[in-house]
This record gives structure tokens, sequence and C-alpha cells, in this order.
């Protein structure tokens, strides 16, 4: 896609270099649009490197290919970051006295600004009411976050983090195919109780669920995302007005979650890491030493919730699981993954290879996918987020 990513004049413009590379790095077209005021805070050299484009700031270059008006028109996305209380203050009175201006008049796209100034200049009435003047013409904004400024002051006004805005520009230029959709999702780790202080639990953190849950609602479905134990810091990858979320603890709790939401659901996804066993018996009271030896835990096994999903699915439910392996090979991958694939008897599998160091509580996720009849899907590796866009395609493509 082609993204202008406009620089405007304050500190947190060395905060953009991280957001342009993040979105060239995800393969989008990026050219860089700052302001003259902007260039005294990152230089033009680093812009033109980081975005592999030719920068200017004046409306008189390259006048031949009228790019004055040529990079807004052609863009499919225009972001603002940071986007400075003048900045903003200009785009509501539509002047076009720079380059910046007259591209921001002349996209139709949809357009992304990440405010970034100081707490005062942000409450002040003239800011709050621009800010209302571009809401209501459609302009998207995101943050600013409430934390550290410029000079030592803190408050709400610092610039929203490269991740968070790339996430936003990345929901912006989400296809719309799951329009009118309703999907369950499971994620996290479950926990099987010992006692009323211990557990039996995995190192999944939920994030690979919670990125699919944003992905999904950015594309239009209603989600219902079923969190085993994920910490309010990874949830919030996943704020949403699409998005529900039921918390649950064990796996007994999340099945009886997945199967309520599957009354509704058009697709359900396995996402999270069942424990395939529970003590037989959970102690009301805490094991202690002075009971002396070591005590027994006995073993029960749980119900595979997948399964049950698909032995219960209606006609037109589409069942998608996950499958974490630690193989010798691709070959051995594979030829696990079709063999789960069929004993799941699941439409879409996606296949993690995991390990000490990959795939569990890290912000990148790598991934091959099985569609029906184990035929192969696709592969995706990168942010949780890229992975989840790979997915849905999938998914999509197997309806
Ligand atoms: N799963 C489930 N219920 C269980 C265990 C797993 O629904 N009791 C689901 C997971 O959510 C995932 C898929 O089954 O979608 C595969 O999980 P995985 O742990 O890889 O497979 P297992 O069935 O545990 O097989 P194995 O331990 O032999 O690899």
């Amino acid at each position: 896609m082609n993204i202008v990513v406009s620089v405007t004049g304050g500190i947190a413009a060395y905060k953009t270099v991280h957001l342009v590379r993040l979105l060239t790095k995800a393969g989008h077209d990026v050219t860089v649009v700052p302001t003259e005021d902007a260039l005294r805070f990152v230089g033009l050299p680093t812009w033109e490197a980081i975005s592999r484009h030719p920068v200017t700031t004046s409306v008189h270059d390259d006048v031949a290919r009228v790019r004055h008006v040529a990079l807004g028109q052609n863009a499919d996305l225009v972001v603002v970051a940071p986007a400075t209380a003048n900045s903003i203050a200009k785009m509501a009175a539509g002047l076009a006295d720079d380059l910046f201006g007259t591209t921001l008049l002349a996209t139709e796209a949809p357009v992304l600004i990440a405010p970034a100034m100081h707490a005062e200049m942000w409450r002040h009435p003239a800011t709050q009411a621009n800010i209302a003047t571009l809401r209501a013409r459609g302009v998207h904004i995101v943050g600013p976050a409430d934390g550290e400024l410029a000079g030592g002051d803190s408050g709400l006004g610092r610039m929203s983090e490269p991740e968070e805005i790339f996430d936003a520009a990345v929901a912006l230029l989400a296809p719309r195919d799951l329009d009118g959709l309703t999907v369950a999702i499971s994620a996290g780790g479950t926990r099987e109780p010992i006692d009323p202080v211990r557990y039996l639990g995995n190192r999944s953190s939920g994030r690979q669920g919670a990125a699919l849950a944003a992905e999904a609602a950015a594309r239009g479905a209603e989600v219902v995302l079923v969190a085993a134990n994920i910490s309010a810091d990874v949830l919030s990858a996943a704020q949403h007005p699409s998005i529900r979320v039921v918390p649950v603890g064990s796996a007994a709790e999340l099945s009886a979650a997945m199967k309520d939401a599957a009354a509704e659901a058009d697709v359900l996804v396995m996402a999270a890491a069942v424990a395939d066993y529970r003590p037989v018996a959970v102690s009301d009271r805490k094991l202690t030493k002075e009971g002396g030896g070591i005590p027994p835990i006995e073993l029960v096994e749980n119900e595979d919730i997948v399964a049950a999903l698909v032995a219960a699915r209606r006609p037109g439910q589409l069942v998608v699981g996950f499958a974490a392996e630690t193989p010798e090979d691709e070959e051995e991958l594979f030829a696990r993954a079709r063999r789960k694939q069929q004993r799941k008897g699941v439409d879409v599998l996606v296949v993690n290879e995991v390990g000490w160091d990959r795939g569990f509580e890290s912000a990148d996720n790598a991934v091959h996918i099985l569609g029906r009849d184990g035929a192969a899907a696709g592969s995706a590796s990168g942010s949780k987020r890229a992975v989840s866009a790979a997915v849905w395609d999938a998914i999509a493509g197997a309806r």
C-alpha cells in the first residue's frame, strides 16, 4: 500500500523513524513528507534512508509530476506523526502553504493523526475545537498518551508509541472482508488448580490470540475473545468496540465459554494453549511440607475442546485449530501437523514452531497454515498482528 507519513515539528519526530521502519518492514511503500520545522528534529537523510524514497518539503520540487497534489492523490493512507498543535490547527483550517498542507488537502484516503504536545496545549479549547472539527471530518486519532513530556513535564500529550500508531494504521488499511461475521477466539493459557495457591499452567501469553481478535474486528467481525489468564497489558491490544472479552481460568471454564459463544459464531478459533491434563483432586487447603514426603499429583485427561467443537458444529460453521510443535525439521513439522488436523477434524490448522526461545511470550511469530484437506494455505512471519492478517486471509479463503 502507498502510505504518506507526514512529520511535523515536534521532538516526538524521532519516534516516527521507528514507525516508518515498521511500515516499510510490513511491505508498504512509504513516502515521508516532513515540514521544515520537523527537519530541525530529524534530518532529511534519515527520512530518505529509512523510507528509501526522495524526501522534500517544497511544493516547487518535482513540479512536472505535480508532486504537491500527486502524493495525496496516490496515497492509500496518510499518517501525521507527530501532529503538533500548530499542524492540527492548519489541518482544521485547510491551509495549504507547504507540501504537508497540499498533500492533506489533495487526499481522499483515510487520515490518521498522532497528536504530540504539552498537556496545556492539548487541553486548550482551540486545540480541542480543532480536534472536534477533524473528528467530524472523519480523521482518525491515535493518542495522545499520558506520560513524560519534553522538558521534564508530564501529562496528557505524549505521542503514542510507534507500535500503537502502526497497529492503528494497519487497521485502517484492513479489508472489510469479515463484515457481518461473528467469530469466537480462545487465547492465552489455561491454569489447572492444584490447591488454592498453585496451578499447572503454560507459557502462552495470549498475544497471538489478542492480535487475531484485533485483526478480525478491524476487518468488520463481531468478536468474542475467550481470554485464559491474559494480562491487562496484552489485552489492551484487543480494545475495540466490536470485541467482547470473556475471562476464564481453567480448561473446563474455557470449554464452557467457547461452547456458549459457538451458538452465535460463524468461525471458531482455538488459539489457546489448553492443558491436556488436570489434577484429579483439587485440595481445599494449601499442600504443605508438613504432610510429609513429596505429594503425588494424580492427573486426569481434559476434554479435547476443539474436537468437541468440531463434533457439535453447525453447517457452515468453520473451526480453526492451532498446533504448537517442537519438531526436528520441517518435514516432521508438516507430517505431525497433518496428522493433528485429521485427528481434530479442523478446517484450518495454524502450525506454530515453538521452543524455549520462540513462539511463546515474544512479540513475533512464524507460522504455516494448512487449509482444507491439509493443503498449504500460506506461511507468515513477523509481528503477531501481521501473522493474524495471514491467518484471516486463509480463513476467508476456506469459507
Ligand atoms: N486443544 C483443545 N483442547 C485440549 C488441548 C488442545 O481444544 N485439551 C486445542 C488447542 O487449542 C489447539 C489444538 O487443540 O487449537 C492443538 O493443541 P496442541 O497442544 O498443539 O495439541 P494436542 O492436542 O495437545 O496434541 P499433542 O500434545 O499431541 O501435540
